[in-house]
């Protein structure tokens, strides 16, 4: 099985930006929690970051044919993109939504989330483990 992690704008600043909400272990580190559990798993893995709406679109799309699951934390564009749930929507691929921190929780704004539609699950407020939780779910999935 093929799982594609999709991560959006600012989590590259993973352990800087408001370890508050996010905590204090990084961009490597997640990578790392994630690789680690893929290969325990036996589940091939790509990890891919961008701050930019149109390079998250064209991974999703690329996906297709070559990926059995993606796993997306848009981060902001969560709350804005209709773009990436059309992505999501066109390459047909089950997806699980992450957030590190309970959405729900939050502001106002962060209550709204485009790729949700497109999603089988969505799994908020575990902090990286979310990411663990949602490659099981892509491996249940596919059973
Ligand atoms: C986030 C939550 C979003 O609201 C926020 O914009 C992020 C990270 C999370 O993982 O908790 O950048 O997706």
């Amino acid at each position: 099985m093929k799982i594609l992690v999709i991560n959006g704008p600012n989590l590259n600043m993973l352990g800087i930006r408001e370890p508050d909400i996010y905590g204090k272990n990084t961009y490597d580190d997640l990578c790392a929690l994630i690789t680690d559990y893929a290969n325990i798993k036996g589940v091939e893995v790509k990890i891919f970051q961008s701050n930019h709406e149109g390079a998250l679109v064209d991974e999703i799309q690329s996906a297709y044919k070559n990926f059995d699951g993606i796993v997306i934390n848009p981060a902001a564009y969560t709350h804005t993109s209709v773009a990436i749930l059309d992505a999501v929507k066109s390459v047909g691929i089950p997806t699980v939504e992450v957030h590190i921190s309970a959405v729900e929780t939050r502001e106002d704004f962060r209550q709204i989330s485009y790729v949700r539609k497109a999603c089988i699950k969505t799994i908020t407020g575990l902090g990286f483990d979310g990411y663990l939780r949602a490659i099981d779910t892509l491996i249940d999935n596919g059973k």
